[in-house]
This record gives C-alpha cells, sequence and structure tokens, in this order.
C-alpha cells in the first residue's frame, strides 16, 4: 500500500514538474515571438529562378536610416540552405554593426544602404556556381565589402570544394600562377593595375584553396577581391580561364566531369598556346548571342529610387535585359550605390540633369552646371561618365542643344506610366507601337511600373525582341 501511494506521489510530482517545464517553455516560446515582432516590418519574397531547384529569395527593408536590399538563393534541400543562410545571416549582421558605429542623426539625412546580391551560372545539369556581391554605402564611403561563391550540387545536394576541382600541389600552383598572369596580362581592363608579386604571393600561400574559384559552362573564373593582386582602380577583378586552357590543373574526376576536350600529349603545345591565345571577357561573349534580330532600348527617367529602382535591375537581369537609365544628380547624389548598382550590371548611365529643370526656361550657365554636376556625380559613384543625356520633359531648343556635350535622346514609345500607374495600359502602349529600334519611356520611380516592367519584359522576349542599350541602337 504504501509503495502504489509512494509511485503515485512519484508520478504526480513528475507530472507537476514536466508541466511546470512545458509552461515555462510556452511561456518563452512566447515571449520571442513577442520580440520578434519588435523588428521592423521587412518585405519578402519568394520567386523562382529560370534555373530549375532554384528558388530566388528577396528580403528589402526601408529604415529611416539605411535602405537593405538581399537576394540569396533557396533550394529544395535544407542542409544547402542553411549553409547560405549562415553566409547572409553573418554578412547582414556586419551591416548592422557598422551602422551602430554610425551616427543616427547624420544617417537619417544620409542613409546608409546595403545590398547582397548573387548571380547563377549553370555549369551543367543540376550545378550551379553561385557568386555573391556585398556592396555597402555609409555616408560617404562606398566601398564593396567582400565576395563569396558556392558551388553546388544539387544532384548530391552537397556543396562542392575547389581543391575538389583544382589540384592543389605545388607544381598545379605554379601553373594557375603562369594562366593568371597570362590572362591578366591580355585584358585591356586589367592589366595596367597587377601587382605581379601579389599574385604570385596568392597562389602560392598553401592555406589557399581557392575559394573565390568558380565554374561556368564553359570556363573556370578567379573572383579577386579588391587591393588583393591589382591596384584599387580594378576594382574586383574576375578572371576567366576557357576549359581547354585549364586542364592540367583541374583534378582528373572534375576534367571528366567537365567533359574537358584537349589531349594529355598536346599539353606542351597548349601551354605554350597560353601565351598567345586571347582570353574574352565575358560580356562580349554574352552580348553575341544578341546580335540578330529585333531591338529595343527601355528608358528608365527620374531614378534612381532605393526601392523600383532595384526591383527593375531585378527584372532585367532575370531577362537578360539592358537599359538606360537617364538619372537625376540630386537622386544620385542620395542613391548612389543603387546608380552603381545599375553600371556594374551593365546598364547605360545617362544624364537627366540635376533638378529635373526646363533647360529651355534656364541660361546657358545653367544648363551647364545641371548637366557637368550631373555628370560628374555619376562619375564619382560609378566610375563611368554617362554616355547620353535627355532633357527633362523632352524640351529643347537650339540653345540648349549648343551646350549640351552628349548625344541627346527623346524616345519613340511614351508608356505613360507616370501618368496612368497601370501596369496593363503600360503593356498596352508598347504592344500597340513597339517595332524594331523602339525607344521606350519609362520611370523607375513609381512601384506601379515595377509590375509593368514585368510585363513588357515578357511580352518583349515572347516577340523575339532584345532589350539593348540606347547607344546600342543609334
Ligand atoms: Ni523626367
Amino acid at each position: 500500500m504504501v509503495t502504489t501511494r509512494l509511485i503515485k506521489i512519484i508520478l504526480i510530482t513528475i507530472g507537476v514538474i514536466g508541466l511546470a517545464i512545458f509552461a515555462y517553455m510556452y511561456f518563452q516560446g512566447e515571449h520571442k515571438k513577442e520580440s520578434r515582432n519588435d523588428i521592423k516590418e521587412e518585405y519578402e519574397k519568394i520567386e523562382q529562378s529560370k534555373y530549375p531547384g532554384v528558388d530566388i529569395i528577396t528580403k528589402t527593408s526601408d529604415e529611416k536610416t539605411y535602405h537593405k536590399a538581399i537576394h540569396y538563393p533557396k533550394f529544395k534541400e535544407q542542409p544547402l540552405n542553411d549553409e547560405i543562410k549562415n553566409y547572409v545571416l553573418k554578412v547582414e549582421q556586419n551591416f548592422h554593426e557598422e551602422l551602430d558605429k554610425h551616427d543616427a542623426v547624420y544617417l537619417q539625412e544620409h542613409p546608409a544602404q546595403y545590398y547582397l546580391t548573387f548571380k547563377i551560372y549553370p555549369v551543367m545539369d543540376e550545378l550551379y556556381s553561385i557568386v555573391f556581391y556585398e556592396d555597402g554605402y555609409f555616408g560617404g564611403a562606398n566601398s564593396r565589402l567582400s565576395n563569396k561563391v558556392f558551388l553546388v550540387d544539387l544532384n548530391s545536394n552537397q556543396f562542392i570544394k575547389q581543391s575538389e576541382i583544382l589540384q592543389v600541389t605545388k607544381e598545379s600552383r605554379e601553373k594557375i600562377y603562369k594562366l593568371l598572369y597570362n590572362a591578366f596580362k591580355q585584358s585591356e581592363q586589367y592589366s595596367a593595375f597587377l601587382n605581379e608579386d601579389y599574385l604570385k604571393e596568392w597562389v602560392e600561400q598553401e592555406n589557399n584553396k581557392f575559394s573565390n574559384m568558380f565554374l561556368t559552362n564553359q570556363s573556370v573564373v578567379f573572383k579577386f577581391d579588391k587591393y588583393e593582386v591589382t591596384a584599387g582602380a580594378a576594382g574586383m577583378p574576375e578572371i576567366e580561364l576557357p576549359f581547354d586552357q585549364v586542364r592540367d590543373i583541374l583534378s582528373e574526376k572534375w576534367v571528366e566531369r567537365l567533359n574537358v576536350k584537349g589531349d594529355m600529349s598536346n599539353d606542351e603545345s597548349s601551354e605554350a598556346n597560353n601565351d598567345v591565345s586571347e582570353v574574352k571577357p565575358r560580356e562580349e561573349s554574352e552580348k553575341n548571342l544578341a546580335a540578330n534580330g529585333k531591338r529595343v532600348a527601355l528608358t528608365f527617367d527620374d531614378g534612381p529610387h532605393p526601392k523600383n529602382t532595384m526591383k527593375i535591375l531585378d527584372l532585367l537581369k532575370k531577362y537578360d535585359a539592358k537599359a538606360t537609365f537617364f538619372m537625376l544628380g540630386s537622386r544620385v547624389d542620395f542613391y548612389p550605390l543603387i546608380a552603381k548598382r545599375v553600371a556594374e550590371e551593365g546598364h547605360e548611365l545617362g544624364n537627366h540633369t540635376w533638378n529635373h529643370k526646363d533647360l529651355t526656361t534656364l541660361s546657358s550657365e545653367s544648363i551647364e552646371q545641371e548637366v557637368n554636376d550631373t555628370s560628374e556625380v555619376i562619375l564619382q559613384v560609378t566610375g563611368q561618365k554617362p554616355t547620353v543625356i535627355r532633357p527633362p520633359y523632352g524640351a529643347t531648343n537650339k540653345q540648349v542643344e549648343a551646350v549640351l556635350n552628349l548625344p541627346s535622346i527623346l524616345w519613340t514609345v511614351d508608356t505613360m506610366d507616370w501618368k496612368t500607374h497601370n501596369p496593363q495600359a503600360v503593356l498596352e502602349e508598347v504592344r500597340d507601337n513597339v517595332q524594331d529600334g523602339s525607344i521606350i519611356l519609362m520611370h523607375d520611380i513609381h512601384e506601379s511600373t515595377v509590375a509593368a516592367v514585368e510585363l513588357v519584359l515578357k511580352y518583349l522576349e515572347e516577340n523575339g525582341y532584345t532589350c539593348v542599350t540606347v547607344s546600342d541602337i543609334l
């Protein structure tokens, strides 16, 4: 009897303790939820990319002191996502730590900007290179923060290490150095900026496992940080080496897997060839794809805008489309990072004056100032001068034209996006008026234009148009 009672008491005690633990955990959970709600609303969406098995997560937030836009891929398998997410959270946290070091009042007038984006390079079926680009701007100081490369194999749901693909021996390091050295020297863009000693040191370091290397479907690409092996003016060089040049530095397994041609017995001659063979910048080979067929120039005025221009850039990327952005100097000054992104993604930079005044009402001196200040700030922020100008309202005359030192570009299709704010109406304007060589006018400051751009890009693609820059058309 006594034992049964004792057992009962023990059971009840265990029950009570269990309940207490459960209640504690429950309230902890509630508490966590509450504190999570303290975080300001963020905009987040998931979209399918054009690559099977890869979705794109976009997270943006606009606060008084900063604008943030983060893009990263999502796969079906959780372990892959965890590793990517860890990286994203880490760099995001670094940004917020950096932000905390800056004066909040100053930031309210000059919001910090942060963006993390990535490119997907399909290598072969279910094998992708994911290349992250991180950029931050803190009131005056513009810094590219880091690079990160992931090689993802969706067949085995694993990341592939660069050291599996490359041979990492002393001899192969010498070969890698030679290949990179030659490629740098042949590159118009980078040759003047290479520091050979830095490159040699970098390649020879034993702990260098070439984690900056990624694959495309035809080449091996080495992506360098700013100042890593070049002067700062070179930015972050990407050196592309076609597969047939790199057979010697690949592991046997990957020579096979990538189906790299070239016979071992030809090695000597192919190595000798490396010294003279041309390394094509990647943009050129991309351009060649779009050489024929109907072309249109999408043009965007009055930006950049922290949210909408970013979204339009994402869409242009998704459709492999190029456009021309006629930007206001005053807004480039305010959103330099977005202007920089426009330039970096290969779109044409246009001058739309500083303050959007009707130039026909101004003195020559004032016109000059409106135009030159804008070109100046665009150059400062992007490293490139604008190549075309569009006078606000399309208002121009002989006096204005005499002052403008850039080709003055109007348009042939006015979508009236600023007036209708109706994506469907914008699409109809395009559909009714577009032809080979059209210059289409839109405004990247309106949210409705973002939706319109998606419809228009889809329509143009389906109807055999390639979107190019204004200068490509002229
Ligand atoms: Ni305008």
